[in-house]
């Protein structure tokens, strides 16, 4: 690991500026198209933040990606908070925002109000997701009034895949679209400054278009919303499913799976380490060394 100390260096004409509410916004009104991922810990955040995206959210797909549960459903705010707070260290830019996990803020206005005052407050967000319309838009409303800014999440919404029957697009009948539009309506009234849209056909996600102020930001929801989100591992190839929706700019998994069997392979050969991976001392060091060991 290096040990090149980090200099901050001031903000000035050639550095990024943070990303704020307002300049998203402004993205929005000048039709410029916001770039969205996940990650989980400090090396992905370093990655999103040197590739200049405009949001990193940790989200609650962590739970299926890097700790290995088989839904994004038992992870645990605590869990969700250390993964934030890894992802907080390698970040700058870009605006963060941390994914309320299941169970974390369903139950009353207070609850989500305290457990996204621990995103903000010990793991650094600057923003926090929320999943559904329904009560969730209440819940955002009283999150945004305790001045926490939130993103609201509809369509395809993995916390409750059991009651959408399962993990399957949303909104292809005009009644299911017409639910998604009031949630969707419920949540920019509750003061959400973005909305995702996960899965849902392209043609309803431009009807809504027609009528959401603020941000959109898309997964399998087409291409005119104002942003898309995918997954880090999903886009990278690291996760071995890749949903529909997915594009996978990388086979990454593929090039970790190569390294680590070529460390292997020459740890077992003999040819790692090399003498170029060793440390020298002084010839009369040694003797010193075998001396004082001999008496
Ligand atoms: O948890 C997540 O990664 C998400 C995105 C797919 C929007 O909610």
């Amino acid at each position: 690991m290096s040990a090149t100390p980090q200099i901050p260096v001031p903000h000035g004409l050639d550095t990024p500026l943070p990303m704020t509410l307002p300049r998203l916004a402004e993205k929005k009104r000048l039709g410029e198209r916001i770039v969205m991922v996940t990650a989980y810990d400090y090396p992905s955040a370093q990655v999103a933040q040197e590739a200049g995206v405009d949001i990193v959210l940790v989200g609650d797909s962590g739970a299926m990606t890097v700790l290995g549960y088989p839904s994004t459903v038992p992870v645990s705010t605590d869990e969700m908070l250390m993964l934030s707070a890894a992802v907080r260290r390698g970040l700058s830019t870009p605006l963060l925002v941390g994914d309320l996990p299941f169970g974390s803020y369903e139950g009353s206005d207070e609850q989500a109000v305290i457990t996204a005052q621990r995103f903000v407050k010990e793991a650094g967000c600057d923003a926090v997701k929320l999943e559904r319309g329904g009560t969730s838009a209440q819940r955002a409303r009283a999150v945004v009034a305790a001045g926490i800014p939130v993103m609201g999440h509809v369509g395809l919404t993995p916390q409750t895949a059991t009651v959408l029957g399962g993990y399957r697009a949303q909104a292809r009948t005009a009644e299911s679209a017409l639910l998604l539009a009031g949630d969707a309506l419920a949540l920019q009234q509750a003061g959400c400054f973005s909305i995702v849209l996960e899965a849902i056909p392209a043609a309803v996600a431009d009807v809504l278009m027609e009528r959401i102020e603020v941000p959109v930001i898309g997964i399998g929801a087409g291409a005119g919303t104002d942003g898309q989100v995918l997954v880090f591992h999903d886009l990278l190839g690291i996760y071995d499913h890749t949903p529909r929706f997915a594009k996978r700019y990388a086979e990454v998994k593929a090039q970790m799976v190569a390294g680590i069997a070529a460390f292997a392979a020459e740890v077992r050969n003999g040819a790692f380490p090399g003498p170029e991976h060793a440390y020298s001392i002084d010839e009369q060091e040694l003797d010193r060394f075998r001396a004082s060991l001999g008496q």
